[in-house]
């Protein structure tokens, strides 16, 4: 163990288990321990790094934008905020965006804008419908509004005015709606919950449901947002329109970042009744305008679309190898692939050993949320490596 992992142990809290490597440097797809090792990056700093490590168009943006100016107070003014929330609506459905800096607190804006609909509009609702197996954030609200228990139970009793149902069931949705609800909080794909596909017709049945109840739908794209599933937006492939979504992730390659966009209508806030010292900050704006520019003008999404599939089709090919593997889902360049028997901590320590970087999902499952811009070559590499891995566990 180098020095820094057991300086590590000394001077930080224990909440994540750390893959033994200590990462100094990255570069398009790729980056670098601290012995010079190389690694091609399908985790991507959990679905961060959408442009790759350090993309000369985000670096240009940030190092203009550190030599003018890097924070100032939202009282006033700012022309990189502007910007971003312009480019944001014109290629959005929604209206009008308020900046933080996670998605949690993205998430949990969001839910305070619900309940001041609901209080102008709906009679005082509060109540917030979400789903088992979703995944909103680390708040404490939002682990209110994540339907895992194994995120829940440390922290109870949580606020109350969250109601978790069964997913994919428009009809638990609508069982639990009463006149104290104000919305439904829902992610298109739920990512970390385990890369979890909804049938066809859910979201916009859910989204009628919402419509006939008049409540609003929070659609939480911080994960499947900007480009991941193949579309700028998930929403655009499932035939609906959010009233308020969040933002986070992808937005700024790696400088913190949050976003609440929401229509007209939906945008009650008033002056005073949210805020945040940071969010909107000309720095991380100025990043997020690069990112989604880059994003836009590249056609990314696109892109993600043919790059999605060919990874789909190459671990289609390994399933038909390994029997072991049950299951290969996804959307764009999300995509889980799952094994019948809790092998995926060792797949990972494998796939490391051979150079390549993949997320345990679940003991039984790996995640693939690789930079966006990828290349077919680059799938072809960690397929190899996925296949030299997967061998090595069988024999
Ligand atoms: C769908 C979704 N919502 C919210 C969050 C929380 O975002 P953050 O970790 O930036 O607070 C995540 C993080 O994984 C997420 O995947």
């Amino acid at each position: 163990m180098s020095n820094w992992q057991e300086l590590e142990q000394q001077y930080l809290m224990n909440t994540v288990e750390r893959i033994p490597i200590t990462l100094v440097r990255g570069q398009g797809v790729r980056v670098w321990d601290e012995d010079g090792r190389e690694y091609l990056d399908f985790v991507g700093g959990w679905a961060v790094n959408s442009l790759g490590h350090c993309p000369p168009v985000v670096i240009k943006a940030v190092e203009e934008q550190l030599n003018t100016l890097i924070q100032a107070s939202n009282q006033f003014y700012t022309i990189p905020q502007v910007r971003l929330a312009e480019l944001l609506v014109q290629n959005s459905c929604l209206d009008k965006v308020f900046f933080c800096n996670s998605g949690a607190e993205a998430n949990d804006g969001a839910v305070k804008l619900a309940r001041r609909y609901g209080k102008l509009n709906l009679n005082g609702a509060y109540e917030i419908v979400t789903t088992m197996g979703s995944f909103h954030g680390r708040t404490l609200a939002m682990v209110a509004a994540t339907g895992q228990s194994k995120f829940q139970q440390p922290y109870v009793p949580l606020p109350n005015g969250f109601v978790n149902v069964e997913y994919n069931s428009v009809e638990s949705i609508k069982a639990a709606t009463t006149n104290q609800t104000c919305a439904v909080m829902l992610e298109p794909v739920q990512g970390e919950g385990g890369v979890n596909l909804p049938d066809d017709s859910y979201l916009a049945t859910v989204r009628e449901w919402c419509d006939r109840m008049g409540i609003l739908l929070i659609l939480d794209e911080i994960q499947t947002g900007l480009g991941r599933t193949g579309t700028l937006f998930a929403y655009q492939q499932l035939g609906v329109e959010p009233d308020i979504m969040t933002l986070a992730k992808g937005l700024a390659s790696g400088i913190p970042i949050g976003a609440i966009l929401a229509k007209d209508r939906a945008s009650v806030f008033t002056p005073g009744e949210h805020g945040s010292t940071f969010g909107g900050n000309p720095l991380a704006c100025a990043a997020g305008y690069a990112t989604l520019k880059f994003i836009l003008d590249q056609n990314i999404a696109g892109n993600v679309m043919s790059v999605g599939h060919y990874l789909i089709t190459g671990l289609e090919s390994l399933g038909q190898k390994f029997q072991f593997i049950t299951d290969i889902r996804g959307r764009g360049l999300l995509v889980a692939l799952e094994f019948s028997s809790d092998i995926a901590q060792a797949v990972v320590m494998a796939c490391l050993d051979r150079g390549l970087l993949v997320n345990r999902l679940k003991t039984n499952a790996l995640r693939f949320m690789p930079p966006l811009i990828i290349g077919n070559e680059e799938v072809d590499e960690a397929l190899a490596i996925l296949n030299a891995a997967l061998s090595s566990i069988t024999n």
